[in-house]
């Protein structure tokens, strides 16, 4: 790898990432039913129609995942504590998921890593989804009510606590694309889900700072977006992409507004009285959680629905899920959120990784695109330091191979293989190279 710890601050973080759903194994533990386990039972969602109920097994195997993140020399740990585990039913709490998070807390500490806890990672409660999930305003409040019930058990112990993992893709990906549960292809159902997603982000850091808790974010993802041609058409459809993508969050909790682009689509199908919310939701954060992987190139689609948007893949090498590996985009996505929002706030990268189709070859796994790819996006996050921006951590996804969501086992994003036959885990070349750059 092209860089070394001590070309960093000293405070910053090297981590890993996962959530829960992708790796305990939903099964075990007394956890609820979710829209995740109904969406993979369901046609054509997901590959091979896999859920989460093994997943890796993390559930009994967490001490030896959690060794392989301290013995690679790693400060922190970023993982979710799922809802329905804590509470099955998404209002009852749950003793045996209670206690499970109480111990995985405590065995990181134990291992000196850091614990940022991430509140929702998208298996939402069968029973919540049954009553409307997002689309429904009663699903903020309840999700203020776990996260009191979680914050209870472990809040004393937490570094830092982000209310939603990258509440576009609960939001337009899963209600207006359908390629994540529930499913929908439903410009209404997409508009409330959009601005039922800020409002549980608000409620939820209410109920977090009653508690005097501090170190609270939010997770976003980003992608960089670029017009695919010189055409007005191009831009035009750039613009309103980003406002959807990269602009609709980030706004709305820092500046308390929607960018008006984005919402000239969604404002017929929003709430009643949506702006009564904006204060809750730009209330103060402590940190902005950025997710990265890749670009897209954007022009105009006349026969689409609105926002008639052709999005594709930029023009650079693939990864195993066909993204194009593009680290400048990293470099400009934090200078610009330095510059336009946050200004000298913290700004951690909690996910950035790549899939590839590792195999072990005599009981190892050499891949030197990730290598690569992980060394060229921690440079790029270097850059974005010296040019101003408050980067204080990078999070690689994944900790582990692990449920790639609508891709079931196929995608292998970890820094450890995992053999889903037999659950042993080797950690991959990367592993090792991560492992010596940052002990330098
Ligand atoms: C992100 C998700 C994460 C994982 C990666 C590849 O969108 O937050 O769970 O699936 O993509």
């Amino acid at each position: 790898m092209d860089f070394k710890r001590s070309d960093f601050p000293q405070d910053f973080i090297f981590g890993a990432a996962t959530a829960a759903y992708q790796i305990e194994g939903h099964k075990f533990g007394g956890a609820g039913p979710t829209h995740w386990d109904t969406f993979a039972a369901g046609p054509g969602n997901v590959v091979r129609a896999e859920n989460g109920d093994l997943a890796c097994d993390h559930y009994h195997r967490y001490g030896e995942d959690l060794d392989l993140l301290k013995n690679a020399g790693m400060d922190a740990y970023r993982f979710s504590t799922s809802w329905a585990r804590v509470m099955p039913d998404g209002r009852t709490p749950n003793p045996e998921g209670l206690d499970y998070y109480d111990r995985l807390v405590d065995a990181m500490l134990e291992r000196g890593l850091q614990p940022f806890q991430t509140l929702y990672h998208w298996e939402l409660p069968s029973a919540l989804a049954d009553k409307g999930g997002w689309q429904n305003r009663d699903t903020c409040a309840l999700f203020g009510d776990f996260t009191d019930v979680i914050t209870d058990r472990i809040g004393d112990r937490v570094t830092s606590i982000a209310t939603v993992n990258e509440p576009w893709c609960v939001a337009y990906l899963s209600h207006f694309l359908g390629h994540h549960a529930p499913g929908l292809r439903d410009i209404r159902a997409t508009a409330r889900a959009m601005h039922h997603i800020n409002l549980a982000h608000g409620v939820a850091m209410t109920r977090l700072r009653a508690k005097g808790m501090d170190n609270c974010g939010v997770v976003l993802n980003f992608d960089h977006t670029e017009p695919a041609d010189d055409s007005a058409q191009a831009a035009s459809a750039a613009a309103t992409w980003d406002a959807i993508m990269n602009r609709w969050f980030v706004e709305a909790i820092t500046k308390g507004s929607y960018p008006a682009e984005a919402l000239a689509g969604f404002e017929a199908h929003m709430p009643d009285n949506w702006q009564d919310d904006m204060a809750e939701i730009s209330q103060e954060i402590d940190f902005l959680g950025v997710n990265y992987y890749t670009r897209h190139k954007v022009t105009t689609d006349t026969n689409a629905v609105w926002p008639h948007i052709q999005s594709d893949e930029g023009p650079g090498d693939k990864t195993q899920m066909g993204w194009e590996i593009y680290p400048d985009g990293l470099h400009s996505f934090l200078t610009r959120l330095a510059q336009d929002y946050v200004g000298d706030l913290p700004i951690y990268v909690t996910e950035n990784g790549m899939a590839w189709d590792d195999k072990i070859e005599n009981g190892a796994v050499f891949d030197p695109v990730r290598m690569k790819f992980v060394s060229d996006h921690i440079m790029a996050a270097k850059r974005a330091i010296a040019d101003g921006a408050n980067v204080k951590g990078f999070f690689y996804w994944s900790l582990l191979d692990n449920y790639e969501w609508a891709f079931g086992y196929e995608k292998r994003f970890g820094m450890i293989h995992v053999d889903f036959e037999t659950l042993k885990r080797t950690p991959k070349a990367s592993y090792h190279a991560l492992k010596s750059a940052i002990a330098r």
